[in-house]
């Protein structure tokens, strides 16, 4: 019988109790014993891990449904964070310990559900988990994972902010005034795209593709109508100004004469119920990590990759790179950028209209 366990590391988003719960029933159907780690690595640096056997009378299915993760991810403020040990060059220190502590739990395998600084962090300290599984599964809002064509929790999150965005449509039309809503996403524009054309926003600023004020303030003025939503992603830049890009846009479009209010979503993109498309990932990625624990495989992170799931080595994950920014422009230039200037919704986007840089 093998003994799994599971952890929830990095910002949290919907969908992780779907997976720590499909992960619960998968493992006790298959007769093994499955333990939560509370926390995160956080759990892990005390001297006793922080850790709880999962079954249905801990963790009832309604829970798989809702927002936020059951078994906690961590708190960055605390000095005995990975993130913080890492800044204070104390990461030696920090991995001895965690790796000690996974020893006293006699864990056959570990799933850890992490974004993409939680995935290379631990490929880059991977002896930690070196007598044990690590199977990791991709989650974020920000879409910003390379080798995967979908995160948990991004589908929800396009969902939060497409109706934080509809909610706001009527009280602009009420006072011909046009939101300048800033979504999240990190250097990734995926989120402000997707949910952007959802909710037919006028335009879409993301930090993958260049922009104009100037075009942008024409393009508002020639709009049909004299209210509307501009999207635009947290990770856009505009040369020689700092701060919110929503609050530097909304300045220029009030110089130009455009009435316009801010309006920042938040965390609430990371919260919500879990939308049925994030539930169903979340049952086929716990099943493919299972399948992966049960083939000996370690150091993978399951992935959907043309309609399908499928593990892929985190060494692959991590030479993918980042998103790099080009500080030189406004908007950025990106290398390995998530959306590129192909991107099918982005031309989609720009056939109805919507003002979304200079892509050409
Ligand atoms: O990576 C997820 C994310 O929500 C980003 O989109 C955002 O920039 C960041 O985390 C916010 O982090 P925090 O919860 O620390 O404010």
């Amino acid at each position: 019988m093998k003994k799994i366990g599971i952890m929830t590391t990095g910002g949290d988003c919907s969908g992780l109790n779907s997976v720590i719960y499909h992960i619960m029933c998968g493992a006790n159907k298959r007769g093994w014993k499955v333990y939560g780690i509370f926390d995160g690595t956080d759990g892990l640096v005390s001297d006793k891990p922080n850790m709880i056997q999962l079954t249905k009378d801990v963790l009832p299915q309604e829970y798989s449904f809702v927002a936020g993760s059951f078994l906690r991810n961590g708190n960055n403020g605390q000095n005995n964070c990975f993130e913080k040990a890492v800044q204070s060059g104390k990461i030696t220190q920090f991995t001895k310990q965690l790796k000690k502590s996974l020893a006293q739990t006699k864990l056959d395998a570990l799933i850890l559900i992490g974004g993409n600084g939680s995935i290379s962090l631990a490929w880059k300290t991977r002896d930690i988990y070196s007598d044990m599984q690590l199977i990791c599964i991709p989650k974020t809002i920000d879409m910003d994972i390379p080798l995967t064509e979908k995160t948990i929790g991004f589908d929800t999150a396009v969902s939060q902010l497409t109706r934080f965005c509809d909610d706001l449509m009527l009280t602009a039309r009420s006072h011909h005034r046009w939101f300048v809503v800033q979504s999240m996403g990190r250097k990734c524009g995926m989120l402000a795209l997707t949910a952007g054309v959802a909710a037919g926003a006028s335009a879409i600023l993301i930090p993958e593709i260049k922009f104009d004020v100037d075009k942008l303030i024409e393009h508002i003025k020639n709009a049909d109508t004299d209210y509307g939503i501009i999207m635009v992603s947290e990770g856009v830049s505009l040369r020689g100004h700092s701060g919110e890009p929503a609050t530097m846009i909304s300045r220029k479009l009030t110089a130009a004469g455009i009435a316009n209010r801010t309006a920042f979503p938040e965390h609430i993109q990371r919260a919500g119920n879990t939308v049925p498309t994030d539930r169903i990932l979340a049952t086929q990625m716990a099943t493919v990590a299972l399948d992966a624990i049960t083939n000996n495989e370690t150091y993978v992170m399951t992935a959907l990759q043309h309609d399908e799931i499928t593990t892929v080595g985190l060494d692959k994950v991590v030479s993918a790179g980042k998103p790099e920014r080009d500080p030189n422009i406004d908007g950025l230039m990106i290398s390995n950028a998530m959306v590129d200037d192909d991107n099918p919704l982005l031309i989609a986007a720009d056939n109805m209209g919507i003002y979304i840089g200079e892509t050409k």
